[in-house]
C-alpha cells in the first residue's frame, strides 16, 4: 500500500548537503578511489573498437528519439552495435580525464562515485551467445555471468511481453554506498539522478545507432536482483531497458 508519509520522510531525510572540503588531499582515500566491478575468474569477450562514422547529428537525435514498444525479435544486431552502445551509453572515455585523474564517463557523476553497474541479458547478437552479461566498464569486456535459461527468465518476468522479443535487455544497479560514504542520505537521490542520465544516454545512443529503446517501469527489482544474485546491502537494480531492432523506425 502507498504511504504518502514514508515517501515524504525519504524525501526529508535526503535532504541536507554534507560540507566537503574543497581540497581533495584532505579526503579519505575511499572519496578518490573509482570502484570498478569485475567479475575476475570468468572468461572476458573484449568488445570491438568503436567508431562514430555514419551516426546521424544530436539535432537528428533527439528531434527523433522516442519509446519504442516493438521489436523484431529474429534479427540479428552485430556485435560491433552493442560494443558502441555500451561505449556511448556507459562506457569510460580514455580522452578525458577528470580532475582527480580519473577515466570520465559518457554521463555526468555526483563526485565521480560512478557507483551504477550494467548487466545484459543478450540473445541473438552476432559472434556473442545467448545469456546475461556483466559490462566490465575499465576493459571495455562482456563477462557472462549466467547462461541463455536466466535470461530467459527475465524475459518471462517482464509483464510487457513486447519486451521479451528486445535482443538487449540491459539492467542498471548502483552499488548505493560507493555514494553514500561520500554524501551520507543525500548520495541517495544523487544514485537515482545519475541513473537517469545513464538511462537517456541509452535512449539517444539507442537512436544514434538505429535500434529502438523503452524503458520498463514495473517493479521486478527485487526478482532481478536475485538472478542476478545481488545482495540488497551492496548492490541494487535501480532500472530496466529493452533495445532492439524496432519493428517501426
Ligand atoms: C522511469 C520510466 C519508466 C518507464 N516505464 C515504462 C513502462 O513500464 N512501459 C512502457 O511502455 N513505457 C515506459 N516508459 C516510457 C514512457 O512511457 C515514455 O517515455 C513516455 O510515454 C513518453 O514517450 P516517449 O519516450 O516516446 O517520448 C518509462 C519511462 C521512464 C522514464
Amino acid at each position: 500500500m502507498f504511504d504518502f508519509n514514508k515517501i515524504q520522510a525519504l524525501h526529508e531525510a535526503t535532504k541536507a548537503s554534507i560540507s566537503i572540503p574543497l581540497d581533495p588531499s584532505t579526503w579519505p582515500d575511499n572519496w578518490k578511489k573509482i570502484e570498478f566491478k569485475e567479475y575476475k575468474r570468468l572468461k572476458r569477450i573484449y568488445l570491438p573498437k568503436i567508431s562514430t562514422q555514419g551516426m546521424p547529428s544530436l539535432n537528428e537525435v533527439l528531434k527523433t528519439r522516442s519509446s519504442s514498444r516493438y521489436f523484431n525479435s529474429s534479427e540479428l544486431i552485430s556485435i560491433e552495435t552493442v560494443s558502441s552502445l555500451l561505449n556511448f551509453s556507459a562506457g569510460a572515455r580514455e580522452d578525458m580525464k577528470t580532475a582527480l585523474n580519473l577515466a570520465s564517463r559518457f554521463y555526468p557523476s555526483a563526485g565521480a562515485r560512478y557507483p551504477l553497474e550494467i548487466y545484459i541479458a543478450l540473445r541473438n547478437i552476432e559472434k556473442i551467445e545467448n545469456g546475461i552479461y556483466h559490462y566490465n566498464i575499465k576493459e571495455h569486456a562482456l563477462e557472462k555471468i549466467l547462461s541463455e535459461k536466466s535470461g530467459q527468465k527475465i524475459r518471462t518476468i517482464i509483464s510487457e511481453t513486447w519486451a521479451r522479443d528486445a535482443q538487449m535487455l540491459i539492467v542498471i544497479t548502483s552499488k548505493f554506498g560507493q555514494m553514500l560514504s561520500k554524501y551520507g542520505g543525500r548520495g541517495y537521490r544523487f544514485n537515482l539522478l545519475e541513473a537517469g542520465a545513464l538511462m537517456e544516454n541509452f535512449y539517444l545512443v539507442s537512436k544514434a545507432l538505429g535500434l529502438g529503446c523503452c524503458a520498463l517501469g514495473k517493479s521486478i527489482d527485487g526478482e532481478i536482483d536475485e538472478i542476478l544474485n545481488l545482495t540488497s546491502e551492496e548492490e541494487n537494480t535501480l532500472c530496466l531497458l529493452a533495445v532492439g531492432v524496432s519493428k517501426i523506425q
